[in-house]
């Protein structure tokens, strides 16, 4: 068999996935022994279980969470039953914010280490509000840019000179920084992609292969368009279906309602860690939980979850995991993709060209395994070096005093906005990160949002790439604010003020 017709027809992803369980991975996808790289294994993810029940057990009660159930074997009770809610017994928290840094939060040291948050803008002093959409870069991440630049640019993998061995190492020691910061078992679980959205894009097209009509993809309400026009796309090819799930009022997917939707043609369940409008954390842990009974494939977007929240793939236990470096305090241009082993060693490849080959004749090509697979032409090498260096700059913070932090801000901002007059927030999600959307009775968004710039704040204006959650809440658009490591409540108090004064 060649290895650039993929099996398709040999049965569903679940058949597959059991296959390249029972290691058949090698006859569906042969590769040359040579092509497979010997990666550094990555490192554990710093937070044992113990070490973790701790300090969730010093948490304020009402403090930000997700949920896991505390039997994560067994059958949902009341799956089936229509009503009931299969995920009401047995919450523990899963995704909580620890104890601050050592020496506690150095809140100007952190606003000193980005050098635009001294930039004046009109004449004003900058206020980021804008962290949602693209975080600022910390003097860490722009001085490895231009140390790679300056000391070891080149193309990787393929040149016999210093500079591609500097530049290689360098691409593949950023690749084993992002599988110790998300948990993942190993830097091979690592696709280097350009963003979230080409990270989803990569999977919806994989995905078409396997897809027959009738098949069911799930994505949730709250999804940006970047999680939901992939899949609507694979279904106009396919013949699959898109199932939504739906929110309450306060923002809060109806577990009860998925748990309705999910069945035996549910392929793929495809949902935001946190959403970008609402900043609801959403249990996603239990979600996945809940499709892996029906072998379906899950697919976290970490777009607004992975600069904000600790998150580890061994506890969320997804297939694939997306995220953006340049929402992580990283470069523009450059993502990650993380695939469980044995769903990335069945995906067919995105592109094709040089770096994803092994061997290439007229007749047939063999590829390289995963993650060279998904990584076809000249990835944006500076890019991912880059984003290493951001990984490392919040590791250092500690994700855990990163995720309180914000935590704290985000409860006594929620609490400043809502004594706003006429001020009204999209959702109230009991569990959230620091992302707030809203309206101002009788103030029209642009009238919001000039106010704020010519104070030198940044906010987001608009749809923010959320139509149908917008529409939820019966909005066309809103004003966002949302909040980063080098916030503070002077800021918050700052926003506030100009806020009160616009009716
Ligand atoms: N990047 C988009 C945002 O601002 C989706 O949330």
């Amino acid at each position: 068999m060649t290895t650039n017709e993929f099996p398709a027809g040999a049965g569903d992803w679940s058949s597959l996935i059991a296959d390249l369980a029972a290691d058949r991975a090698g006859e569906l996808f042969p590769t040359s022994p040579a092509a497979v790289p010997d990666r550094e294994t990555a490192r554990e993810f710093r937070l044992d279980g113990g070490e973790l029940q701790t300090i969730i057990d010093r948490l304020p009660a009402d403090f930000a969470r997700t949920s896991v159930p505390a039997e994560a074997s067994g059958a949902i009770p009341g799956h089936s039953s229509a009503g009931a809610d299969p995920f009401q017994n047995g919450f523990r928290p899963l995704v909580a914010p620890l104890a601050a840094a050592p020496g506690g939060w150095d809140a100007q040291a952190i606003h000193r280490d980005f050098p635009i948050l001294s930039e004046k803008v009109d004449g004003k002093n900058l206020v980021w509000l804008d962290n949602g959409a693209t975080t600022q870069k910390p003097r860490q991440v722009i001085d490895r840019l231009v140390y790679f630049y300056e000391h070891e640019n080149s193309n990787i993998h393929r040149s016999a000179h210093t500079l591609a061995a500097r530049a290689s190492d360098a691409f593949e020691k950023a690749r084993g920084t992002v599988a110790g910061f998300i948990g993942a078992p190993s830097a091979e679980n690592i696709v280097f992609v350009r963003g979230a959205t080409e990270g989803v894009n990569l999977v919806a097209s994989a995905c078409r292969s396997r897809q027959k009509p009738g098949d069911e993809i799930i994505v949730s309400h709250l999804e940006q368009h970047a999680n939901i026009v992939p899949w609507q796309l694979a279904c106009q090819e396919t013949g699959a279906v898109l199932k939504v799930i739906p929110v309450t009022d306060r923002g809060e997917l109806r577990l009860d309602e998925y748990g309705r939707l999910l069945g035996p043609r549910t392929k793929m369940v495809a949902v935001a860690q946190v959403s970008n409008v609402l900043g609801a954390i959403v249990p996603v842990r239990e979600i996945v939980q809940a499709a892996k009974r029906y072998g379906a494939l899950t697919l976290i977007d970490g777009a607004q979850s992975a600069a904000h929240l600790p998150v580890n793939m061994a506890e969320l236990d997804c297939d694939f995991f997306v995220f953006s470096g340049h929402k992580v305090y990283g470069p523009t241009g450059i993502g990650v993709l993380y695939g469980r082993r044995e769903a990335l060693e069945i995906m067919p490849p995105y592109q094709s060209g040089g770096n994803m080959i092994a061997d290439v004749t007229f007749g047939r090509t063999l590829y390289q395994p995963p993650p060279a697979r998904f990584e076809a032409g000249t990835a944006d090498i500076a890019g991912a070096v880059g984003l290493g260096a951001a990984l490392e700059y919040l590791s250092a913070l500690g994700m855990a005093a990163v995720s309180l932090h914000e935590a704290e801000l985000a409860a006594y901002a929620g609490e400043a906005l809502r004594r706003v007059n006429g001020l009204r927030l999209v959702g109230e999600p009991p569990e959230r990160t620091g992302v707030f959307s809203f309206v101002i009775d009788g103030v029209a968004d642009e009238a919001v949002s000039g106010r704020l710039r010519a104070a030198g704040v940044a906010v987001r204006v608009g749809h923010h790439c959320a139509q149908p959650i917008h529409r939820r809440f019966s909005l066309e658009r809103s004003v966002r604010a949302s909040l980063g490591v080098y916030n503070t409540r002077e800021e918050i108090d700052f926003l506030v003020s100009l806020l009160r004064n616009l009716r």
